[in-house]
C-alpha cells in the first residue's frame, strides 16, 4: 500500500477551508459551501478518471447532494465502498469534522488513479451530504439503493474526524456489528501494528455514517480520532496526548480551522485508509 503524503492532505484542507472563507465560513447544508466543495471534488475525481455520480435529495427544506466516484475496474459484483461526509456544521469550516475525513479519502483516491490499481474489488468511492443534520445523505443513498446493488457490498468504511488535534486512535468496534466487520477492524488494526501505535476499540453506534449500511446488513468499519469527549490519563500516556481535554476542544465550533488538526494523525489515519483499501480489494 502507498505512504499518502501528508502535506498532500493538508493541501486539500487549505482548499476546503478556502471554499468555506469564500462561501460564509462554512460548507453546511443548504449553504453555498457545501455545493462547492461537491463541485470542486467532483473536478479533481473526474480529472483522475474516475466514473462520478452526483446524488441530489432534499433535506430540511434545503437541496443536498452526495458524490459517488467509482473506479472503472475490478469485479462489479463485490464492491468496496469507502465514504466520509463532506457537509460541516453551520458555525465554521469543519475542517477536522470532516474535513479530514474528505481530504484523505480524495488523496487515496488520487493514490489508486496514480497507480492506475486494478483491484479484485471494485472500488467506490463516497462523500455524504446532511450527516450533520442526522445521517441523512447515507441514509439517502442506502434506502435508494436497489436489493441487487446492495448485496454487491462486500463493505463500507468510514472516516469522520481523523485528525483531532488531541487525538486518540480509535477503530469502530465490530460488535453488534453485521457478520464480516471484524475482517475490516482487524485490517485497519495491522495498519495502526505496523506504526507501534495502540487503538482502542470504540462502539459509535448511530453517530456516523456507517450507521445506514450496518443497518442494511454490510459490514462495516472506520476509524475515528475523537470529539467532545475528554481524553483520560491513560489515554494520554499511550498517545502522548493532554488528559483532561476534549480530543477536539474546537468541535462544532468555528475554530475548526486547519488550524484545528493534528498532522501525525491526520497522517496515520490516511495511511490506514490506503492500507485497508489495498488489503481488502487487492489480492
Ligand atoms: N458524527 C459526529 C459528527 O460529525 C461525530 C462523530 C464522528 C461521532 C465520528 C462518532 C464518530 O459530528
Ligand atoms: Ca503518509
Ligand atoms: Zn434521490
Ligand atoms: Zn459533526
Ligand atoms: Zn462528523
Amino acid at each position: 500500500p502507498p505512504d499518502i503524503p501528508v502535506a498532500d492532505v493538508q493541501a486539500q484542507l487549505g482548499e476546503l477551508q478556502r471554499i468555506a472563507d469564500e462561501n460564509g465560513g462554512n460548507r453546511a447544508h443548504g449553504q453555498p459551501g457545501h455545493k462547492a466543495t461537491v463541485d470542486y471534488l467532483q473536478s479533481e475525481l473526474d480529472a483522475l478518471g474516475f466514473e462520478t455520480t452526483v446524488q441530489e435529495f432534499s433535506a430540511d427544506g434545503d437541496t443536498g447532494w452526495n458524490l459517488i466516484a467509482d473506479w472503472p475496474a475490478g469485479n462489479a459484483n463485490e464492491v468496496l465502498m469507502l465514504g466520509g461526509h463532506v457537509d460541516s456544521v453551520p458555525n465554521g469550516p469543519g475542517i477536522n469534522d470532516n474535513g479530514t475525513g474528505t481530504a484523505g479519502l480524495l488523496e487515496v483516491a488520487r493514490a489508486v488513479a496514480e497507480q492506475d490499481l486494478q483491484p479484485n474489488k471494485q472500488l467506490r468511492f463516497a462523500w455524504w451530504g446532511a450527516e450533520e443534520l442526522g445521517l441523512l445523505g447515507s441514509g439517502h443513498y442506502v434506502q435508494n439503493l436497489p436489493a441487487a446493488e446492495l448485496d454487491k457490498l462486500s463493505g463500507y468504511l468510514n472516516f469522520d474526524m481523523t485528525g483531532s488535534p488531541n487525538a486518540g486512535y480509535f477503530v469502530y468496534s465490530p460488535e453488534g456489528q453485521p457478520e464480516g466487520s471484524a475482517e475490516l477492524t482487524d485490517t485497519l488494526n495491522a495498519y495502526f501494528d505496523t506504526t507501534g501505535v495502540e487503538t482502542e476499540l470504540i462502539d459509535l453506534g448511530g453517530r456516523s455514517d456507517h450507521a445506514a449500511f450496518a443497518d442494511a446488513g454490510v459490514p462495516t468499519g472506520g476509524t475515528f480520532t475523537g470529539a467532545e469527549g475528554q481524553m483520560t490519563e491513560e489515554q494520554a500516556q499511550k498517545w502522548d496526548g493532554t488528559a483532561g481535554e476534549a480530543f477536539d476542544g474546537c468541535y462544532h465550533q468555528s475554530c475548526d480551522t486547519v488550524d484545528n488538526v493534528n498532522e501525525t494523525a491526520l497522517d496515520r489515519n490516511t495511511d490506514a485508509i490506503a492500507y485497508a483499501l489495498w488489503t481488502l480489494a487487492t489480492s
